[in-house]
């Protein structure tokens, strides 16, 4: 398939708890496409590293273990080598390890073919920390999806709260600010925004309003 012909992307990043991840699942239910959590590939890496023993520092090891990850995505479940894993991956702790491996180039590199798979007609929408700037350049649309900390750390809460897991709203706030930071400093594909995204801020923006903007953005560019 020549680039002209590859089914189009719409890539959303931004920081931890933005709800980009709801509003990229939502996008792709409204248009008809396939949907990314990239995200969840570094987090079932951090588990399967845990699960083997080998440390979220360790990138020598890390790097075949992600290259050879039996891992599959069935509507809400995850399973890595056949067993559900889905609360470990969605977990605090899934979050922390999986910034702590997407450090390591070659961890990065080692889920990049996998990532781009995704990538089938009609089309995709991918979320994550690095979707428009590394692994869907061409990207027909880039979003970055924030909000501030406070409101991030308070919706994270409710999540889990909600799916019945233990929560502190304080250390939430000091862990989202540590990952942000992780995130935005490393050297491999780090987060921040790229003069070609669009920056969408939903501090004070409902779900069903921060879907119409990326909606109505899509189809503003599909026009042009
Ligand atoms: O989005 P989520 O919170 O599931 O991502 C977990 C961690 O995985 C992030 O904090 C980030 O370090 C890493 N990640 C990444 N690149 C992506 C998606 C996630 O480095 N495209």
């Amino acid at each position: 398939m020549t680039a002209g012909t590859l089914p189009p992307v719409i890539a959303i990043d931004g920081p931890s708890a933005s709800g980009k991840g709801t509003v990229a699942q939502r996008v792709a239910t409204a248009l008809g496409y396939h949907y990314l959590d990239s995200g969840a590939l570094y987090r079932v890496v951090a588990v399967a590293a845990k699960q083997s023993g080998i440390a979220w520092n360790d990138g020598a090891a890390l790097a075949p273990l992600a290259a050879a990850l039996d891992v599959r995505f069935n509507s809400d479940e995850i399973y890595l080598n056949q067993s559900v894993v889905t609360n470990s991956v969605r977990s605090e702790d899934g979050g922390i390890g999986a910034s702590q491996v997407a450090v390591w180039p070659a961890v990065r590199a080692a889920l990049l073919d996998r990532q781009r798979a995704f990538r089938q007609a009609p089309g995709l929408v991918a979320d994550g920390r690095d979707m428009g700037s590394a692994v869907f350049p061409d990207a027909r649309l880039k979003i970055y999806l924030t909000a501030d900390a406070e409101t991030r750390a308070e919706r994270r809460y409710k999540q889990l709260i909600g799916k019945g897991m233990d929560a502190n709203m304080a250390a939430l706030l000091q862990e989202l600010r540590a990952r942000d930071e992780r995130d935005s400093q490393r050297a491999a594909a780090p987060l921040k925004k790229t003069d070609d995204a669009r920056l969408l801020d939903t501090t004070h923006l409902s779900i069903d309003a921060a879907v119409e903007a990326v909606l109505a953005r899509y189809k503003a560019v599909t026009q042009l």
